[in-house]
């Protein structure tokens, strides 16, 4: 909106950065090492942001894709994304020691699942293919859950039956995509029962509601985040299709001078799983640059707080 000035000001989104359930997550690494010692397994990348796992790496933690790769006894953490009922099961047989990162919005997806399953519903899942998340959600049934990524999948997709069908999705879309979705899924299949509130989370919600309030504003949008950052990808994608050029980076160092050139009005914003730490440093290098003031656009306050899994804190038990 005001091209052709100087880089001047930074405008950050509100609210960005950690989740409740990212933080939770980190929370419980941090704790198993502090109380049983490292190493600290853990499965898959505990959020997806490459500082958050460097961090965690340097303390202790190490990060494992298959149940081969942890030796026998040891304590091993599921990531927040969720795990399939096989990888649990298989961890359980293996006799380790298991603290769940899950995300409790992740799990209350997992328990839907499992709930209309046993009253013989089919499901559309909503999602991206391949991510932790979906492999874990789709895992909870053996059969009968159908990944759609786009209206176009829904025109493809066969049930064996339409009169219980369920739609679930990822919690990390893009709200105005999985609604498009979701209406394709509808006329396709009128009887198809939706979640009361969508299974997309708050903080993916807000993120987005930030985004769109931050875009008009601003004459380029950085998001911090991580490539494999499911919300943060989204941010950036949302940025652009408002209109905005928008560039997503995993750390100060990847910012190009380029992109401020001819540029006054800088937002920034954060993915859910990307630390504050960065975004700190991202102001100062956007500030090196030429920007002179930061201020925050006011938004929706976060306050929820996830319960941390028994047997963390330093007097409890080790769980079964
Ligand atoms: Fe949970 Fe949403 Fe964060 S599902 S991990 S609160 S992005």
């Amino acid at each position: 909106m005001t091209a052709g000035t100087a880089l001047n000001e930074i405008i950050l989104a509100e609210p960005r950065g950690f989740c409740a359930g990212v933080d939770r997550a980190i929370e419980i690494v941090e704790r198993a090492i502090a109380k049983f010692g490292a190493p600290i397994y853990v499965r898959h990348e505990i959020v997806h942001n490459t500082y958050v796992v460097n961090e965690l790496k340097a303390k202790g933690a190490i990060f494992i894709e298959e149940l081969d790769e942890v030796p026998p006894g040891a304590t091993l953490v599921f990531s927040a994304h969720g795990v399939s009922k096989a990888v649990e099961n298989e961890a359980r047989a293996r006799g380790f020691s298991i603290f769940d990162a899950t995300c409790p919005l992740v799990t209350k997806v997992h328990v839907e699942v499992a709930k209309l399953a046993r009253e013989g519903y089919e499901f559309i899942m909503i999602g991206h293919k391949g991510h932790p998340e979906v492999e874990g959600t789709m895992g909870q049934l053996s059969s009968g859950i159908h990944l759609v990524e786009d209206v176009a999948d829904v025109a493809r997709v066969q049930p064996a039956q339409t009169d219980k069908l369920a739609v679930v999705t990822q919690t990390t879309l893009s709200v105005d995509d999985a609604a498009e979705i979701a209406a394709a899924v509808r006329a396709r299949f009128p009887k198809v029962r939706e979640p009361k509130q969508q299974d997309i989370c708050y903080a993916t919600q807000n993120r987005q509601d930030a985004v769109k309030l931050l875009s008009p504003q601003v004459d380029v949008v950085i998001v911090v985040g991580s490539p494999t950052s499911s919300n943060s990808n989204r941010l950036r994608e949302l940025a652009e299709r408002l209109g905005t050029t928008a560039y997503m980076v995993d750390s100060a160092a990847e910012l190009q001078p380029a992109w401020f050139e001819g540029r006054a009005r800088v937002g920034l914003t954060a993915g859910a799983s990307a630390p504050e730490v960065l975004v700190a440093e991202v102001i100062e290098r956007i500030k090196a640059l030429g920007a002179v003031s930061v201020r925050s656009l006011p938004g929706v306050e976060e306050h929820l707080k996830f319960p941390l899994p028994k047997g963390l804190k330093l007097d409890d038990q080790p769980p079964p």
